[in-house]
């Protein structure tokens, strides 16, 4: 037995205790729950035996730092990871209460387990064990962790692009994404980016009694729908004008790579998402619009009465939360100005609208012809037994453009969760087979970058 299947119970207890934290980003009443979750990753950090950790303090939620740089002439490996997750509800529909982690069968369910402190935990746990087994790691490895990304917060962003010294190093390693198919080996070379913000509506100067004014006064709540039916349409694509512009075509390889993936659309409609139909662009394949196109989703909408019973009300205002994914070569900027301008465009008489961005991040795509990726891709294969494959995903983590931009690295996605895990939704889980090879893949991966 090596280390690793040795130590698997008390990495299990660690990742419990990791899960327990509600460390929620967009709800500040959990703060200290925040720190506490940054003051583990620190105590992890150095239980597994790196050189410094320490929490680095800035406009928002501390970023936890460690290093161990005992390899000279070796390449440096940056971890990135996040350890705040996204608020559990609707909590009713947990079958297990969201922070008190239970295992059922071969998964662990808790807010997080997957996106992303199991992943992040796998990191840790792969180079303690390579310190405890050889004394040393066969690369030197620096982490840098966040606790705003399910949030959108600039913290890690304000801080790489500042350039500090001790972010050197030759490539990121982020474990955030998922497998293609339970027991396929992944890699991801692609994310979409993403504008989110709030959509004001604004019609009379208080709310009017719908029999008496309904005919005449403007219902923001409608405009709002008006609004986005104008900005996209019931085949998905969006009319925005200039947005689809710089939207860069799937290359005619991984077009064919995509094509040879184990994908049954049958099954990812109605056993993954639960839904009757696929929506979207048609005479567009589904991995493509998930992956190499932009989107366009309202999120919530609020406004209006919406307690029990009947209100015949117009409402004097509405707001929406909505956000737009990019791809590969859109930018930030430009495609804001461009949702701005088309939001004035569709706004109907009698309503002002106005669009506030809460937060953004840009699309990134890798060339996978690099040894880092080539590596991974190794390691993993040894781990699954099988070839790996080289995806996209539709999923944003901003801070990768910031490592290809202001760092000049590429980012190896190697992630363990599945397409089942319920990120953001109830009953996250975490397939501990995954989690337990992971950490062996990770191990594994770093010896063969040393050589
Ligand atoms: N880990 C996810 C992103 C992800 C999910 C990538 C699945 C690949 C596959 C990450 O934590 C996430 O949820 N990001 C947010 C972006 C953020 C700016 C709110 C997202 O994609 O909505
Ligand atoms: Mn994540
Ligand atoms: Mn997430």
């Amino acid at each position: 037995m090596n280390y690793y299947q040795q130590h698997q119970s008390r990495f299990l207890e660690g990742l419990t205790a990791f899960l327990r934290i509600p460390s929620i980003s967009t709800l500040s009443e959990h703060k200290p729950d925040i720190r506490r979750a940054a003051e583990f990753v620190r105590q992890e950090l150095l239980a597994a035996g790196l050189t410094t950790a320490e929490l680095i303090e800035g406009q928002g939620n501390p970023l936890v730092y460690a290093e161990w740089l005992g390899a000279p002439g070796k390449p440096t490996i940056l971890f990135y990871g996040h350890y705040d997750v996204q608020p559990p509800d609707p909590v009713d529909e947990w079958m297990s209460p969201p922070f008190e982690p239970q295992i059922r069968g071969n998964d662990i369910f808790a807010r997080g387990s997957s996106d992303d402190k199991g992943q992040t935990y796998i990191q840790i746990k792969a180079v303690e064990g390579l310190l405890k087994t050889t004394g040393k790691l066969p690369v030197n490895v620096r982490f840098l962790i966040e606790g705003e990304e399910e949030c959108g917060g600039e913290h890690i962003e304000a801080y790489v692009k500042s350039k500090p010294p001790r972010l050197k190093a030759d490539a990121a390693v982020v474990c955030d994404t998922e497998m293609f198919a339970p027991d396929l080996p992944t890699i991801c070379v692609g994310l979409r980016g993403i504008v989110y913000g709030e959509l004001f509506v604004e019609g009379a100067s208080h709310d009017l009694h719908s029999g008496m004014y309904g005919g005449a006064a403007p219902n923001p709540i409608q405009a709002i729908a008006e609004i986005l039916c104008a900005l996209k349409d019931r085949d998905g694509h969006i009319h925005i004008p200039g947005f689809y512009d710089r939207v860069a075509a799937p290359s005619p390889k991984e077009r064919e790579a995509w094509a040879r993936l184990p994908f049954r659309e049958k099954e990812f409609t109605e056993q993954e998402m639960g839904a009757d139909a696929l929506v979207g662009e048609p005479g567009v394949p589904v991995l493509e619009r998930l992956w190499a196109r932009p989107t366009l989703e309202v999120h919530g909408i609020r406004g209006g009465f919406t307690a029990e019973g009947a209100k015949t009300v117009i409402p004097a205002r509405a707001v929406a939360k909505i956000s737009t994914r990019l791809v590969a070569d859109q930018r930030i900027d430009e495609a804001t100005g461009q949702l701005l301008a088309a939001i004035e465009g569709a706004c109907p008489k009698g309503v002002k609208a106005e669009f506030k961005v809460l937060h953004a991040g840009a699309p990134s795509l890798t060339n996978p012809d690099n040894r880092f990726i080539r590596d991974a891709a190794e390691a993993m294969k040894q781990l699954f037994a099988k070839e790996a494959v080289y995806i996209r995903s539709g999923g944003s983590i901003p801070i990768v453009g910031v490592f290809d931009q202001a760092l000049g690295i590429p980012s190896v996605l190697m992630g363990f969760g599945l397409p089942d895990d319920n990120l953001h939704a109830p009953n996250e889980k975490f397939h501990l087979p995954n989690f337990f090879r992971g950490i062996e893949a990770v191990a594994r991966y770093l010896e063969i970058l040393g050589g």
